[in-house]
């Protein structure tokens, strides 16, 4: 049986991953809103994803037996001032879960629960993968600056991502 403050904890996540999606879903907007497409794309597949995490969690809680309790989602942010700043907050937001998640994973050691303990790993790796791309478009965006032509080129880059649902889909 999984301890109460460890289920509270998969709750707290639950929404934390629903709050990631409608950030992205913020996000996607504002580009769209610039007719930065690819942009917009990428950020469809970042909320699409984050959504999984957030039925990854869900399913975890009931796959264990516990109460799923469903929490408020807090409005985002909806006006952005350039490309390179959604990034960095994008960033900021993905320390602030990977921090959230890394909390999740000391509970799990300091109780033993081993079988919560690997179920989080997985999102240990996703975290390192998140801060990555958010800080590579950082570098790239910064190298472009000003240059329209370059902002475009990296447009058609973004456009090309695809959603991949996550494997396995529930636990
Ligand atoms: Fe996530
Ligand atoms: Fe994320």
């Amino acid at each position: 049986m999984i301890s109460t403050a460890m289920l509270n904890l998969l709750n707290d996540q639950i929404q934390k991953e629903f709050y990631s999606a409608y950030l992205y879903l913020s996000m996607k907007a504002w580009f769209a809103e610039q007719n930065l497409d690819g942009f917009a794309n990428f950020f469809n597949v970042q909320l699409m994803e984050e959504r999984d995490h957030a039925l990854k969690f869900y399913n975890y809680v009931i796959h264990v037996s516990g109460k799923v309790e469903l929490q408020a989602i807090q409005a985002p942010p909806i006006d952005f001032v350039t490309p390179l700043s959604v990034f960095e907050e994008s960033l900021k937001h993905e320390k602030f879960v990977t921090a959230s998640i890394y909390n999740l994973v000391n509970q799990a050691i300091e109780e033993k629960d081993h079988k919560t303990s690997a179920f989080l790993q997985w999102f240990v790796t996703e975290q390192a993968e998140e801060e990555a791309t958010a800080e590579s478009n950082i570098r790239k965006l910064q190298l472009i600056g000003g240059n329209t032509q370059g902002l475009f080129m990296h447009d058609a880059e973004l456009a090309k991502r695809v959603y991949v649902p996550i494997s396995p889909p529930l636990v």
